[in-house]
C-alpha cells in the first residue's frame, strides 16, 4: 500500500521532527532533503530504525538530489538560516531568498503539481517571494506561521483558564512575527467568550505571551529556535491537505480582495484540502482589528 508523498526540505530540527511526526502519524512517506545530504540520510535512517518499535507503515528517505523529490504531493520547504548575532533582517532575507529560489528551482521542476508550504523565516516575507518566483496558482503555494501562533494562544489561554485546548477556540491572523494579531474578541472557551472570562490584563498577558512565544523558546535555549511546535504545526496542515476535515486554520495565504488586502499571502482564516488553499474565511473583524492587519499587510508589502 503506498502513502502520498511528502518532501520536506532542510533536515534541521523543524524539518526533521516534521518527518518523524508525519510518519508516525502514518500520513505520507517522507524524503527529507538537505544540502547536507549526510544529515538528510542520518536522520532518515535514525527515523527507520524506530519503525519496529513504534510500529509505523511509511518510510522516511535522507537525500541530497532533488531527483529523489519527483512527483511529491507536497513539498514543505523549512531551508534556511536562522538571524545570527551582528546579522540585519536585509542579510538574512538575502541569503533565505537565495536559499528560497535554489530549492524552487530544485522541486519545482520534478514535482509541478505539488503543494508547497513554505516555514523558512522571515516566513511572511519568504511566502510572497516564493509565490513570485513560483508562478504557482495561489491555491498551490502557501505558508505556516499563523497554526504555530494559534497554538500558542491555545496554550496561554488553557495556562490560565484552566481549561482544555481542546475546549478552546481561538485563532492568531496577521504576520508571524511583528504584525501577528491575536483575536481574544473572538476567542471562546467551552463556547463562552473569553472576554467574559478573563480580565483585561489577563487577556493582555496572553496575546503578549503569544506574540513573544517564540522569543521565549530563544531565550531558554539559547542556541537556536522552536522547533517542536513548528513542526507539529506543520504535521497540522498536512494533515489537512491530506486528510480534510474542513477545520479553519490561520494560513499564510494569497488575499486578493479579502479584507480589502490584495496581492498579498499573510496569515488568515484557511480551509486546506486536497488542492492546498480551498477557501479564505472572512471574519467580522472589528474597527481595530481590520486596521492592525491592514497594517500588518502594509509592514510585510514593505519588506518585499
Ligand atoms: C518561532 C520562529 C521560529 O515562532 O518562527 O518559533
Amino acid at each position: 500500500m503506498g502513502y502520498p508523498k511528502v518532501t520536506i526540505v532542510g533536515a534541521g530540527n523543524v524539518g526533521a521532527n516534521a518527518g518523524l511526526l508525519l510518519a508516525m502519524k502514518e500520513l505520507a512517506d517522507i524524503v527529507l532533503i538537505d544540502v547536507a545530504d549526510g544529515v538528510a540520510k542520518g536522520k532518515a535512517l535514525d527515523i527507520m530504525h524506530m519503525r519496529s518499535n513504534e510500529q509505523f507503515g511509511p518510510s522516511v528517505i535522507g537525500t541530497g538530489d532533488y531527483k529523489d523529490t519527483a512527483d511529491s504531493e507536497i513539498v514543505v520547504v523549512t531551508a534556511g538560516v536562522p538571524r545570527k548575532p551582528g546579522m540585519t533582517r536585509e542579510d538574512l532575507l538575502k541569503i533565505n531568498s537565495g536559499i528560497v529560489s535554489s530549492v524552487l528551482e530544485g522541486a519545482l521542476p520534478v514535482s509541478p503539481n505539488a503543494l508547497y508550504i513554505f516555514v523558512t523565516n522571515p516566513l511572511d516575507v519568504m511566502t510572497n517571494l516564493a509565490f513570485d518566483i513560483a508562478k504557482l496558482p495561489k491555491q498551490q503555494l502557501f505558508g505556516m506561521g499563523g497554526v504555530l501562533d494559534t497554538a500558542r494562544f491555545i496554550h496561554s489561554i488553557a495556562l490560565r483558564t484552566g481549561a482544555e485546548p481542546s475546549q478552546i477556540e481561538a485563532m492568531v491572523i496577521g504576520a508571524h512575527g511583528e504584525g501577528m494579531l491575536p483575536l481574544p474578541r473572538l476567542a471562546t472557551v467551552n463556547g463562552k467568550p473569553l472576554l467574559e472570562l478573563l480580565s483585561k490584563e489577563q487577556i493582555d498577558d496572553i496575546a503578549s505571551d503569544t506574540v513573544q512565544g517564540g522569543a521565549a523558546v530563544v531565550e531558554l535555549l539559547q542556541t537556536g529556535s522552536a522547533f517542536y511546535a513548528p513542526a507539529s504545526s506543520i504535521a497540522l496542515m498536512v494533515k489537512e491537505i491530506l486528510a480534510p476535515t474542513g477545520r479553519v486554520l490561520s494560513v499564510c495565504s494569497r488575499l486578493e480582495g479579502e479584507y480589502g488586502i490584495d496581492g498579498l499571502h499573510m496569515c488568515v482564516p484557511t480551509v486546506l484540502g486536497r488542492s492546498g488553499v480551498e477557501r479564505i474565511v472572512e471574519l467580522e473583524l472589528d474597527d481595530e482589528e481590520l486596521s492592525k492587519l491592514i497594517q500588518a499587510a502594509e509592514s510585510i508589502k514593505s519588506q518585499l
